[in-house]
Protein backbone atom coordinates (compact mmCIF):
# COMPACT_ATOMS: atom_id res chain seq x y z
CA UNK A 1 0.00 0.00 0.00
CA UNK A 2 1.60 3.38 -0.89
CA UNK A 3 1.90 6.17 1.65
CA UNK A 4 -1.22 8.01 -0.09
CA UNK A 5 -3.39 4.79 0.45
CA UNK A 6 -2.48 4.33 3.57
CA UNK A 7 -2.79 7.99 4.46
CA UNK A 8 -5.79 8.04 2.63
CA UNK A 9 -7.30 4.63 4.54
CA UNK A 10 -6.93 6.74 7.79
CA UNK A 11 -9.41 10.03 6.74
CA UNK A 12 -11.82 9.79 9.84
CA UNK A 13 -9.05 10.45 12.57
CA UNK A 14 -7.32 12.02 9.32
CA UNK A 15 -7.12 15.10 7.35
CA UNK A 16 -5.97 17.22 9.91
CA UNK A 17 -3.05 14.96 11.04
CA UNK A 18 -2.44 14.24 7.42
CA UNK A 19 -1.95 17.69 6.47
CA UNK A 20 0.61 18.43 9.78
CA UNK A 21 2.37 15.19 9.46
CA UNK A 22 3.62 16.77 5.19
CA UNK A 23 4.15 20.01 6.48
CA UNK A 24 6.54 18.98 9.04
CA UNK A 25 7.96 16.96 6.42
CA UNK A 26 8.29 19.63 3.70
CA UNK A 27 9.98 21.82 6.24
CA UNK A 28 12.59 19.89 6.35
CA UNK A 29 12.70 19.74 2.51
CA UNK A 30 13.48 23.49 2.57
CA UNK A 31 16.18 22.88 5.07
CA UNK A 32 17.35 20.34 2.72
CA UNK A 33 17.25 22.64 -0.14
CA UNK A 34 19.02 25.34 1.63
CA UNK A 35 22.50 26.05 0.56
CA UNK A 36 24.07 27.44 3.58
CA UNK A 37 22.82 24.69 5.96
CA UNK A 38 24.25 22.55 4.29
CA UNK A 39 27.37 24.05 4.33
CA UNK A 40 26.34 24.34 8.98
CA UNK A 41 26.30 20.43 8.07
CA UNK A 42 29.68 20.17 6.61
CA UNK A 43 27.49 18.47 3.95
CA UNK A 44 27.15 15.93 5.94
CA UNK A 45 23.43 15.71 5.65
CA UNK A 46 22.39 15.37 8.85
CA UNK A 47 19.61 17.26 10.22
CA UNK A 48 20.50 17.86 14.12
CA UNK A 49 21.43 19.65 17.06
CA UNK A 50 24.32 17.06 17.85
CA UNK A 51 26.15 16.42 21.08
CA UNK A 52 29.38 18.43 21.73
CA UNK A 53 32.10 18.75 24.17
CA UNK A 54 35.07 20.04 24.59
CA UNK A 55 37.03 18.13 21.36
CA UNK A 56 33.79 18.55 19.22
CA UNK A 57 35.21 20.45 16.16
CA UNK A 58 32.28 21.03 13.83
CA UNK A 59 28.33 20.37 13.59
CA UNK A 60 29.08 17.11 11.60
CA UNK A 61 31.46 15.52 14.42
CA UNK A 62 28.66 16.27 16.29
CA UNK A 63 25.63 14.87 14.83
CA UNK A 64 27.97 11.67 14.69
CA UNK A 65 29.04 11.51 17.84
CA UNK A 66 24.95 12.17 19.13
CA UNK A 67 24.31 8.90 17.26
CA UNK A 68 27.09 7.06 19.20
CA UNK A 69 26.14 8.25 22.19
CA UNK A 70 22.64 6.39 21.41
CA UNK A 71 24.35 3.40 20.21
CA UNK A 72 26.64 3.16 23.39
CA UNK A 73 23.20 2.24 25.28
CA UNK A 74 23.13 -0.70 23.28
CA UNK A 75 24.47 -4.37 25.07
CA UNK A 76 25.24 -5.27 21.83
CA UNK A 77 24.93 -3.62 18.16
CA UNK A 78 23.48 -6.59 16.27
CA UNK A 79 20.23 -7.33 14.76
CA UNK A 80 17.82 -5.68 12.69
CA UNK A 81 17.57 -1.98 13.17
CA UNK A 82 14.72 0.81 12.43
CA UNK A 83 16.13 4.70 11.54
CA UNK A 84 12.59 6.16 12.41
CA UNK A 85 12.81 9.85 10.87
CA UNK A 86 15.70 9.23 9.16
CA UNK A 87 16.22 12.70 7.46
CA UNK A 88 18.46 12.71 4.38
CA UNK A 89 20.06 9.06 5.62
CA UNK A 90 22.97 10.70 7.24
CA UNK A 91 21.85 8.57 10.39
CA UNK A 92 21.22 5.81 8.59
CA UNK A 93 24.98 5.75 7.18
CA UNK A 94 26.43 5.81 10.47
CA UNK A 95 24.58 3.09 11.34
CA UNK A 96 26.10 0.95 8.52
CA UNK A 97 29.45 0.95 10.85
CA UNK A 98 27.72 -1.31 13.26
CA UNK A 99 24.76 -3.08 11.44
CA UNK A 100 24.89 -4.70 7.94
CA UNK A 101 23.19 -2.39 5.64
CA UNK A 102 20.53 -5.34 4.48
CA UNK A 103 19.61 -5.19 7.81
CA UNK A 104 18.96 -1.24 8.09
CA UNK A 105 15.64 0.43 7.75
CA UNK A 106 14.79 4.08 7.18
CA UNK A 107 11.78 5.80 7.18
CA UNK A 108 10.72 9.36 6.83
CA UNK A 109 7.37 11.09 6.15
CA UNK A 110 9.06 12.80 3.02
CA UNK A 111 9.46 11.33 0.17
CA UNK A 112 12.05 14.00 -1.04
CA UNK A 113 14.50 13.30 1.80
CA UNK A 114 13.82 9.17 1.17
CA UNK A 115 15.07 9.92 -2.09
CA UNK A 116 18.23 11.34 -0.40
CA UNK A 117 18.58 9.09 1.40
CA UNK A 118 18.57 6.29 -0.36
CA UNK A 119 22.39 7.57 -2.58
CA UNK A 120 23.47 8.42 1.10
CA UNK A 121 23.17 4.73 2.38
CA UNK A 122 23.19 2.20 -0.37
CA UNK A 123 21.89 -1.01 0.50
CA UNK A 124 19.73 0.27 3.36
CA UNK A 125 15.80 0.45 2.86
CA UNK A 126 14.11 3.62 2.70
CA UNK A 127 10.32 3.76 2.87
CA UNK A 128 8.16 7.12 2.82
CA UNK A 129 5.92 5.89 5.76
CA UNK A 130 4.52 7.95 9.07
CA UNK A 131 6.37 7.10 12.31
CA UNK A 132 2.74 6.57 14.01
CA UNK A 133 1.27 4.20 11.45
CA UNK A 134 4.51 1.68 11.27
CA UNK A 135 3.85 -0.76 8.55
CA UNK A 136 6.34 -3.30 9.37
CA UNK A 137 5.06 -6.55 11.17
CA UNK A 138 5.17 -7.18 15.15
CA UNK A 139 8.13 -8.02 16.74
CA UNK A 140 10.45 -7.51 13.43
CA UNK A 141 12.83 -5.39 14.53
CA UNK A 142 16.02 -5.70 17.50
CA UNK A 143 16.27 -1.67 17.43
CA UNK A 144 14.58 1.38 17.11
CA UNK A 145 16.26 4.20 16.78
CA UNK A 146 14.79 7.99 16.53
CA UNK A 147 17.35 10.78 16.42
CA UNK A 148 15.59 14.15 17.48
CA UNK A 149 12.20 13.69 15.94
CA UNK A 150 9.85 12.06 17.93
CA UNK A 151 8.45 15.78 19.37
CA UNK A 152 6.82 16.41 15.84
CA UNK A 153 4.78 12.90 16.09
CA UNK A 154 1.10 13.16 16.65
CA UNK A 155 1.61 11.82 18.93
CA UNK A 156 4.44 10.65 20.78
CA UNK A 157 2.67 8.26 22.58
CA UNK A 158 1.32 6.55 19.61
CA UNK A 159 4.87 6.30 17.82
CA UNK A 160 5.95 4.53 21.35
CA UNK A 161 2.93 2.38 20.72
CA UNK A 162 4.59 1.46 17.92
CA UNK A 163 7.99 1.03 18.72
CA UNK A 164 7.12 -1.33 21.42
CA UNK A 165 4.97 -3.65 18.53
CA UNK A 166 7.29 -3.80 15.92
CA UNK A 167 10.04 -4.59 18.61
CA UNK A 168 11.31 -8.14 19.46
CA UNK A 169 10.79 -8.89 23.38
CA UNK A 170 14.52 -7.71 24.90
CA UNK A 171 14.88 -5.05 21.53
CA UNK A 172 15.76 -1.62 22.04
CA UNK A 173 14.34 1.66 21.47
CA UNK A 174 16.84 4.76 21.02
CA UNK A 175 15.78 8.44 21.10
CA UNK A 176 16.89 12.36 21.35
CA UNK A 177 14.24 14.24 22.14
CA UNK A 178 13.38 17.70 22.89
CA UNK A 179 10.86 18.93 25.78
CA UNK A 180 9.72 22.50 25.42
CA UNK A 181 7.59 23.94 28.35
CA UNK A 182 3.05 23.73 27.95
CA UNK A 183 2.37 27.04 26.20
CA UNK A 184 5.43 26.44 23.62
CA UNK A 185 3.85 22.87 22.76
CA UNK A 186 0.47 23.88 22.24
CA UNK A 187 1.95 27.73 20.27
CA UNK A 188 4.55 26.45 17.52
CA UNK A 189 3.78 25.09 14.73
CA UNK A 190 5.55 21.34 14.19
CA UNK A 191 4.61 21.14 18.16
CA UNK A 192 1.68 19.26 19.46
CA UNK A 193 -0.04 20.18 23.09
CA UNK A 194 -0.75 16.38 23.44
CA UNK A 195 3.18 15.84 23.15
CA UNK A 196 3.84 17.99 26.19
CA UNK A 197 5.86 16.40 28.59
CA UNK A 198 6.85 18.11 32.26
CA UNK A 199 10.39 16.34 32.81
CA UNK A 200 12.24 13.01 32.84
CA UNK A 201 10.56 11.25 35.28
CA UNK A 202 7.43 11.23 32.62
CA UNK A 203 8.83 10.79 30.15
CA UNK A 204 9.89 7.20 31.71
CA UNK A 205 6.62 7.01 32.89
CA UNK A 206 5.30 7.12 29.67
CA UNK A 207 7.57 4.37 27.94
CA UNK A 208 6.96 1.91 30.78
CA UNK A 209 3.37 2.36 30.65
CA UNK A 210 3.86 1.39 26.91
CA UNK A 211 5.82 -1.61 27.82
CA UNK A 212 9.21 -0.95 28.22
CA UNK A 213 11.49 -1.63 31.19
CA UNK A 214 14.21 -0.73 32.09
CA UNK A 215 13.84 2.63 30.62
CA UNK A 216 16.68 5.52 31.38
CA UNK A 217 16.65 8.63 30.45
CA UNK A 218 19.36 11.53 30.41
CA UNK A 219 19.08 14.97 30.68
CA UNK A 220 21.75 15.90 27.99
CA UNK A 221 20.94 19.90 27.49
CA UNK A 222 24.26 20.97 28.23
CA UNK A 223 26.31 18.80 25.63
CA UNK A 224 23.31 19.09 22.64
CA UNK A 225 21.20 21.98 22.73
CA UNK A 226 23.46 24.53 24.54
CA UNK A 227 26.10 23.20 22.37
CA UNK A 228 24.66 23.81 18.87
CA UNK A 229 22.93 26.93 19.88
CA UNK A 230 26.90 28.42 20.71
CA UNK A 231 28.20 26.65 17.82
CA UNK A 232 25.53 28.23 15.35
CA UNK A 233 25.21 30.90 16.24
CA UNK A 234 28.98 31.70 16.13
CA UNK A 235 28.53 30.26 12.51
CA UNK A 236 26.55 32.83 11.26
CA UNK A 237 28.53 35.86 12.95
CA UNK A 238 31.70 33.86 11.03
CA UNK A 239 29.58 34.26 7.98
CA UNK A 240 28.46 37.85 8.14
CA UNK A 241 32.11 39.19 9.06
CA UNK A 242 33.21 36.92 5.89
CA UNK A 243 30.90 38.65 3.79
CA UNK A 244 29.34 35.87 2.82
CA UNK A 245 26.19 37.02 3.98
CA UNK A 246 24.02 39.94 4.63
CA UNK A 247 22.96 41.69 7.90
CA UNK A 248 19.27 40.51 6.97
CA UNK A 249 20.03 36.93 6.54
CA UNK A 250 22.16 36.81 9.72
CA UNK A 251 19.44 38.74 11.89
CA UNK A 252 16.69 35.79 10.25
CA UNK A 253 19.32 33.11 11.02
CA UNK A 254 20.23 34.56 14.41
CA UNK A 255 16.04 35.00 15.34
CA UNK A 256 15.12 31.32 14.26
CA UNK A 257 18.03 30.26 16.95
CA UNK A 258 17.08 32.50 19.79
CA UNK A 259 13.38 31.94 19.32
CA UNK A 260 13.88 28.60 20.86
CA UNK A 261 16.04 29.24 23.84
CA UNK A 262 13.26 30.52 26.28
CA UNK A 263 10.88 27.76 24.84
CA UNK A 264 13.94 24.81 25.22
CA UNK A 265 13.37 23.28 28.60
CA UNK A 266 15.34 19.94 27.91
CA UNK A 267 17.26 17.32 25.31
CA UNK A 268 17.26 13.68 26.37
CA UNK A 269 18.95 11.12 25.41
CA UNK A 270 16.91 8.01 26.37
CA UNK A 271 17.44 3.99 25.95
CA UNK A 272 14.25 1.88 26.90
CA UNK A 273 13.88 -2.05 26.56
CA UNK A 274 11.25 -3.82 25.43
CA UNK A 275 9.48 -6.10 28.43
CA UNK A 276 10.05 -9.75 27.91
CA UNK A 277 6.61 -10.53 28.20
CA UNK A 278 3.52 -9.01 29.84
CA UNK A 279 4.48 -10.48 33.11
CA UNK A 280 7.80 -8.84 33.11
CA UNK A 281 7.01 -6.22 36.48
CA UNK A 282 7.55 -2.86 34.82
CA UNK A 283 10.27 -1.89 37.53
C1 LIG B 1 15.38 17.08 13.09
S1 LIG B 1 15.13 16.03 11.70
C2 LIG B 1 16.09 14.62 12.18
C3 LIG B 1 16.57 13.80 11.00
C4 LIG B 1 17.58 12.71 11.29
N1 LIG B 1 17.10 11.79 12.29
C5 LIG B 1 18.91 13.28 11.70
O1 LIG B 1 19.22 13.22 12.90
O2 LIG B 1 19.64 13.77 10.84
C6 LIG B 1 13.44 15.48 11.92
C7 LIG B 1 12.96 14.54 10.83
O3 LIG B 1 11.69 14.00 11.20
C8 LIG B 1 10.95 13.77 10.02
N2 LIG B 1 9.54 13.57 10.42
C9 LIG B 1 8.75 14.47 11.01
N3 LIG B 1 7.55 13.95 11.29
C10 LIG B 1 7.58 12.65 10.89
C11 LIG B 1 6.66 11.57 10.94
N4 LIG B 1 5.43 11.72 11.46
N5 LIG B 1 7.04 10.37 10.45
C12 LIG B 1 8.28 10.20 9.93
N6 LIG B 1 9.20 11.19 9.85
C13 LIG B 1 8.87 12.40 10.33
C14 LIG B 1 11.25 15.02 9.19
O4 LIG B 1 10.93 14.88 7.83
C15 LIG B 1 12.76 15.16 9.45
O5 LIG B 1 13.50 14.41 8.53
Amino acid sequence: MSMDERMQGNMTCGAARTRECRHVGERYDRMVDSGIHCQYYGHSDFLNYGYWDETTRDQKEASERLVEKLLEFLPRRRGRILDVACGKGATTRYLCRYFAPEKIVGINISAKQVEIARRNAPGCTFLVMDATRLDFADQSFDVVICVEAAFHFLTRRQFFREACRVLRPGGWLLLSDILMHAEAEKRRRYRHEENYVRDEVEYRQQLEATGFNPVQVVDATEPCWKGHFMNVVRFFHEKFFAGEIDRRELAERLRLSYDRVPDTEKYLLVAARRRESAAEPSI
